[in-house]
Order: C-alpha cells, then sequence, then structure tokens
C-alpha cells in the first residue's frame, strides 16, 4: 500500500490512482464514491415535489433519458409535503434551502435510492445531467440500448457553478440551421451545463427572424443570390450560384424558446447594429446612407454599409424590430451586436454629418455610441438590458450595457473597471471557428486560427490585473460558433466538440478542480457518451504532433498515458512499430508516420511529415529582424528539413515588407552546388513572391561573396500556389551561407491590402 501511495504521489497521470468509475464532465466541486452501486430498473420511480411544479421539468429530464437509452418508462410521481427516500431503485427530487448556490446540489447515489437536494429546479437539472454520466455511457442514446443491468457506482457528489453565465453562440447568418437542429444544439449545451444560448439571427449575408412589422426582412432579406466557395481570401474568387435562404418564424422562435427554458437555458437573440446589416438593407434601402440598392453579401468580411445614424426612419426600424425582439424572448437580456462597423459612409452622409453636429458628437465613434444609446432606451422600455461586442466601449458606453469582450480580454477588463457587467469570450481561447489541429491539410476548411481543445481547457477567465472588486463583474464565459465555412450540422458538431466539453469545465468546475492530464482522461470516457448522442466529435486531442528541433524530431500527444508509434519507412504506424520515446535523429530523407495507441488501439490519426536532408539541416543562422508573426515551428524553422503546404501554414517563416536574409553557420567549409527554396503567393492574403534571390558565402562570417543572383518574375499574382526557387551556385564553397529574398515592397493598388506592406512567406533554405 505504502508503494503505491508514493508511486501515485510521483505519477499522478497513472490510471490506476484515478477514480475510474466516476468521470463526470464537467468536473464536480466533490466527488466521495461509496460502497457498491445503484441498479436502475424498468420498475424504478421518479419523485418530485407537487408544490414546486418546475422541478417536474428536472424529474422528466432524467425520465427521458432513460426512456431513450434504456427503453424504460419510469413514472415521474408528484408528492405532497414530503416523502420517505428508502426503497424502490428509485429516485428521488428534494428541495433544500440549504444548498447556497442558486444552481448547485447534491446528489447522493444509495444502493437502493439516489437522492437529489437543490435550491432550485435548475440545480436539480444539474443533478440529472450528474446522473446520466455515472450510468454506463449507452444510457444516453437516442435508441434504446440492450444490457443486462444498468448501474451506477454509489457516490456522494456536492456541486455548484463557478460562473452565473455559462454560453454557447450559434450564427446562423452566414449558415441557417433549422429549428430541429437548433434543439439538438440546446440538448448538448444543457447536458455540458450552460445556461444560455446566444443566437446571432442577422448578418450581412442573411436576415433570419420573422418581424412581422417589416415583411421584406423573410421575403428579401433571408435571402442572398449565391455563396463564395473556399476560403474568402482565395484568388480568383468563385461563387457556387445557388439561391441560399432561411428564417426562423416567429412561432419557431417562440417553439425554440420554450424548449429552452425546459432545459433551463435562456435565449440571448442577436439582432446586429449599426454594422452587419447588408441583408437588411437589401430589404430597406432607405436605411443606409446612400440609399442603396444592396444586395444581401455572397461573401465573408466586413462591409461598409451600414444603417445611416442619421436617418430617423432607421431608429423607428430598429424600435419596431426590437419590440418585437422583445416580445419573443423573456430572457433579460438582447443583444445588439455593435461590432466590426466601418465609418466609412457616415464619415460622407449629409444626415449623419448633420446628427453629429445636432447632439455635439466628436466623431464617428460618438456616433455608433449614440446610435447604441438609443437602442438601450429601447430597449429599457420592454425591461430588457443590452449587450454588445466590445467595439461599443469605443466612443462611451452606453450606462447600462454589458460588454461581451471579444477581441481579446482588455475591453472586458476595461468595461469591469468601469462597473459593467462582462462576459469574457475572446478569440484566443473561445473562437470554436478556428482550426482545432495544426494539421490543416486533413481538416475541414476554417477560417483559420488554431485553438487546440488544451488551449480552450486553459483559459482563465478571471483576469489578474483586476482586483477582486473588479472581478466580480464578470458574469462568466462563452464560446462562440461563427459559421462562414460550417454549413451542415455534422460539420459544427465537427467544431463545437469536445472543445465544448473543455469550455464547460471553464464555465462550471472551480479553478482548483481543474486539471488537463485529468481532463484528458475523463474526456475518453465522456467521448463514450457523445458516441452514444451520435456527435460528430473531432478527435484532435490524440492528435500526434511534430516538430524538428536541432535535427531531431520530437514528437507529443496530448492523450494522457497513450503510446506514440512510428515508421520512418512510408509505412502505416502499427501496434507493434517503433515506440517513440527521445527525439528521433534522421540522416537520411524519410517519411516519418506516427500515430497514438493505447492498449494496441489506435487513437490518433496519422501524423505524416516529410523530412528533406541536406547540409543545412539543424544549422543554426540569425535573420536580422525576427519574423513577424509567421514563426515557423522552431528557431530551425528554414533549416528542419520541412517544407510548407498551401492550407497549412505552420511550416513557414513571414515577414512584412522587409528583404529576408538568414545567415546560416554550416558548422565548417562546405561545397554545395545549389540552393533551393519555396515561396507562397496569396495575394488574397497579401503574400506576394519576392522579387530577387542572392546567395553569398564567406569562411569567416564577415567577408561574404556573392556567388548567385536570380530574378524572379513577379508578374503572375494569381492563385494560392508555392513556387519553388532553384538558385544554381556550381562551386560555391563556405562556412556561411547569406540567403536575401528581397521583398516585393508595396501592394499595388487595385489587390486586396493595397498600399501595405505585402508579406514574404520562405519554408526552407535547402543547401546541396
Ligand atoms: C465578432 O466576432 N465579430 C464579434
Ligand atoms: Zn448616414
Amino acid at each position: 500500500m505504502r508503494v503505491l501511495l508514493i508511486f501515485c504521489l510521483f505519477l499522478p497521470l497513472f490510471s490506476a490512482c484515478q477514480n475510474t468509475s466516476i468521470q463526470v464532465v464537467p468536473q464536480p466541486l466533490r466527488v466521495v464514491e461509496g460502497e457498491g452501486v445503484f441498479q436502475l430498473l424498468s420498475s424504478s420511480r421518479i419523485y418530485y415535489p407537487e408544490s414546486r411544479p418546475d422541478w417536474q421539468l428536472a424529474a422528466r429530464a432524467f425520465a427521458d433519458v432513460a426512456q431513450s437509452g434504456a427503453g424504460f418508462s419510469l413514472p415521474v410521481t408528484p408528492y405532497q409535503s414530503s416523502v420517505v427516500v428508502n426503497d424502490e431503485q428509485s429516485i428521488y427530487f428534494l428541495p433544500d434551502t440549504t444548498i447556497a448556490s442558486e444552481e448547485g446540489y447534491v446528489l447522493e447515489v444509495r444502493q437502493r435510492s439516489v437522492a437529489i437536494r437543490a435550491r432550485s429546479a435548475a440545480g436539480a437539472f444539474y443533478a440529472v445531467q450528474t446522473l446520466r454520466q455515472l450510468f454506463p455511457p449507452e444510457l444516453n442514446s437516442l435508441q434504446p440500448q440492450r444490457r443486462d443491468n444498468w448501474t451506477a457506482t454509489c457516490c456522494t457528489i456536492t456541486d455548484a457553478p463557478r460562473f452565473g453565465y455559462r454560453g454557447l453562440h450559434l450564427d446562423v447568418g452566414r449558415h441557417f440551421f433549422p429549428v430541429s437542429y437548433i434543439k439538438r444544439y440546446i440538448d448538448l449545451l444543457a447536458f455540458h451545463k450552460a445556461n444560455t444560448f446566444h443566437w446571432h439571427l442577422t448578418d450581412d449575408q442573411g436576415w433570419r427572424i420573422e418581424i412581422k412589422k417589416h415583411p421584406k426582412l423573410t421575403k428579401i432579406a433571408s435571402c442572398r443570390t449565391e455563396t463564395i466557395v473556399g476560403h474568402n481570401s482565395d484568388q480568383p474568387t468563385r461563387f457556387d450560384g445557388k439561391r441560399y435562404c432561411g428564417y426562423y418564424t416567429q412561432e419557431e422562435v417562440k417553439e425554440v424558446v420554450e424548449y429552452a427554458r425546459q432545459r433551463f437555458v435562456t435565449v440571448v437573440p442577436e439582432i446586429e447594429m449599426p454594422g452587419h446589416a447588408l441583408a437588411a438593407l437589401s430589404a430597406y434601402p432607405e436605411l443606409g446612407c446612400t440609399g442603396g440598392p444592396y444586395q444581401a453579401a455572397t461573401r465573408w468580411g466586413v462591409f461598409e454599409d451600414v444603417f445611416c445614424a442619421g436617418n430617423e426612419q432607421t431608429f423607428r426600424f430598429v424600435d419596431e424590430v426590437l419590440s418585437e425582439v422583445c416580445a419573443l424572448f423573456p430572457g433579460p437580456y438582447i443583444h445588439i451586436g455593435g461590432d466590426e462597423c466601418p465609418k466609412t459612409r457616415w464619415k460622407t452622409c449629409p444626415k449623419c454629418q448633420a446628427r453629429m453636429q445636432a447632439e455635439g458628437l466628436k466623431d464617428e465613434h460618438e456616433l455608433q455610441s449614440y446610435f447604441i444609446r438609443r437602442a438601450e432606451t429601447m430597449l429599457a422600455r420592454h425591461g430588457k438590458k443590452l449587450i454588445g461586442w466590445d467595439e461599443i466601449l469605443e466612443g462611451g458606453l452606453a450606462p447600462s450595457a454589458t460588454v461581451m469582450s471579444w477581441r481579446g480580454t482588455e475591453g472586458g477588463i476595461a468595461a469591469a473597471r468601469a462597473h459593467h457587467d462582462v462576459i469574457m469570450t475572446p478569440t484566443s481561447h473561445c473562437y470554436f471557428d478556428y482550426y482545432q489541429s495544426n494539421d490543416a491539410e486533413t481538416e475541414p476548411l476554417a477560417i483559420g486560427g488554431y485553438l487546440p481543445l488544451e488551449k480552450v481547457y486553459a483559459y482563465e477567465p478571471l483576469p489578474d490585473v483586476l482586483q477582486p472588486d473588479e472581478q466580480k463583474y464578470i458574469l462568466g464565459v462563452q464560446a462562440n460558433v461563427w459559421t462562414e465555412y460550417i454549413r451542415t450540422p455534422d460539420y459544427l458538431e465537427y467544431m463545437l466538440w469536445p472543445r465544448m466539453c473543455a469550455m464547460s469545465e471553464v464555465q462550471w468546475s472551480a479553478k482548483s478542480r481543474r486539471d488537463w492530464p485529468g481532463f484528458s482522461r475523463r474526456l475518453e470516457a465522456h467521448l463514450a457518451r457523445l458516441d452514444a448522442l451520435q456527435v460528430n466529435y473531432a478527435k484532435s486531442i490524440y492528435d500526434v504532433k511534430g516538430s524538428f528541433s536541432a535535427g531531431a524530431l520530437q514528437l507529443n500527444t496530448s492523450a494522457a498515458g497513450a503510446d506514440i508509434r512510428y515508421t520512418t519507412d512510408g509505412g502505416e504506424p502499427e501496434p507493434q512499430s517503433m515506440p517513440y520515446f527521445a527525439p528521433i535523429v534522421l540522416n537520411s530523407s524519410a517519411t516519418v508516420k506516427a500515430a497514438a495507441f493505447r492498449e494496441g488501439k489506435k487513437l490518433s490519426k496519422t501524423f505524416v511529415v516529410q523530412y528533406q536532408a541536406h547540409k543545412a539541416n539543424g544549422k543554426l543562422y540569425v535573420l536580422s529582424g525576427q519574423p513577424d508573426k509567421f514563426k515557423g515551428t522552431s528557431e530551425f524553422a528554414l533549416t528542419d528539413g520541412v517544407t510548407g503546404s498551401l492550407k497549412n501554414w505552420k511550416n513557414w517563416v513571414g515577414l512584412v515588407n522587409r528583404d529576408f536574409d538568414p545567415l546560416i553557420d554550416l558548422g565548417r567549409q562546405e561545397s554545395f552546388e545549389k540552393v533551393t527554396t519555396h515561396f507562397l503567393v496569396n495575394t488574397g492574403s497579401w503574400i506576394y513572391p519576392p522579387r530577387r534571390i542572392e546567395v553569398q558565402v564567406s569562411a569567416d562570417g564577415k567577408q561574404f561573396t556573392t556567388v548567385a543572383v536570380q530574378n524572379i518574375d513577379t508578374s503572375n499574382l494569381a492563385g494560392n500556389r508555392i513556387e519553388e526557387m532553384v538558385v544554381q551556385t556550381p562551386g560555391a564553397k563556405g562556412r556561411y551561407v547569406r540567403v536575401i529574398a528581397s521583398t516585393f515592397g508595396v501592394i499595388p493598388a487595385g489587390m486586396p491590402g493595397e498600399n501595405n506592406g505585402a508579406w514574404l512567406f520562405l519554408d526552407e533554405i535547402i543547401i546541396e
């Protein structure tokens, strides 16, 4: 025993030391395992207090799970003033005012009964979400599963959420998701103890909610003529030529709101203003500064045509829309957007300028603030509070606004310091439209970025620069799913899960209860539940990641305790392949393939890296200026033997409007015949070819001789492509080699990013 204990202290990841039978996501506050098991029977009953009808929702929630997964029709029975918890293999719901947390609960699983105590029905509902995780994962199935018995380990779980606002957002403006799917989305977020669904209902590409007073919003603004194909930055731009439409009727909205209520989820609708309004303007062009005509956008981005802030008609429209919206959504908040509103049109619009004069507004930011304050006043008449993205801080914050901090945490910090409520949702940790794997070649197309599971998990929503009395304004955390590239429910689930599992611990679990290795193990048990629910989750947690450093390949995986096996002959890795223990030193060009395994089962996709051996492999180099943002995977990025790819930029090193001039120390005098490099051309992303490449050599690192110069034809700027440059250097010899790739310079007029400095991307300096 002593030996095992010591072993556990040193190896906290070792599975025998973990509580293996109780694996709940999000991690509860306290779990005490008991003796024996509780068996759920087809004759089990569920008792709830008759005096608290909302508790029936929690009781029914468990009955529905038992019906769906086990095929048991458990009676849900009200009791009058009290009930004796003792027998029948039954489940008892018991209001308990001694529980401090409004959404907290105590779940006691005994051999002959389950008792759920909570202060509110919401707490009882969260106890059910925990209880369903104590049974075999198949209990969560969408169709009844055959099993001899359905047992849960006896335990006492005491739990309460860390944050009161636990949100998940969905953009239905870019792509529309039907009510049937919205319901499943709400089921899944409630299963993870989130309590707010932020429904982003309007955008440049589509208006998705029926407004009776303005029927053209559904007749015209709910459609776009076609949709861009591929990434927004691809050149040339292509469209699918297919009309795309969709909206929710007010009856459907009510159905969703009621469905959410029954799962203790509040719906926060978002109606975007004054920007992201092109679809609305396509129906009511008189509300724009120029009067149009306008068309709902067919590509992604930020558009200059926005609501005119000088025209009283705009405010009448906003008021009428918000009045109908307020009547449909019983929750306290209405989100009015406020993000990404260019001021271009306002600057030249006589009405907007006249408004600024009349109101004494010193610039267009103050005009935006004026717009938001008027919306706030309209909402207040209906007893609603305004939420906006953090741009609503610019030009002065509306007096009672809640700020959603997305461009980072600075907006949230500033708002909390000004004693405004804040919801944290920074892109860095909360944007699930970003890639979750850095193996972008095999991932579905995403907007960009890189937000792996570990990074979501590591998010700490309370900035330590805030004092405790300021931190209390941070109501909670939200994950956002923007759907430019996410066209279908399967695609959406792939982007969302399991990152939302990690987010649920950020939202719910006590800070002291969060630990990545523990989560990574619990998640494996939890994925079996998501399998039962037929969720199309991503398996990126198990990805093998690799990087070269000093000429050796390091591999790792985030799946706690998994083995990595690899091959260097191009064969698929198998459970019997070479185990990975230490960085792999490669002496010749090779294809390395690796995968994560547990107990002989392959957990991950195959990681593949092509290694090209050459004279500069693993050699250090210096640049006269550090790379801008794109730094490659290590300080050996340009000599690691790995070239870049089109979709995945992790192996490229990028500089803006500066020459690349790596000076490589080969360690001794070497002869070489050619230098090869690649550059990326993607003018949609401001990436341009170099104008010339020069190779210099030196024996001492001081005196350099130019051995070759090659000019590059930069007339072809089309497409998204990689070009190879081979510079012949017959008879060249030196210990030091400097390669100078000169910048394209300023982006020409008429091109995306015109007048800015062009990027130059190189991947490798191959010396042979
Ligand atoms: C946002 O992502 N534009 C709020
Ligand atoms: Zn205007």
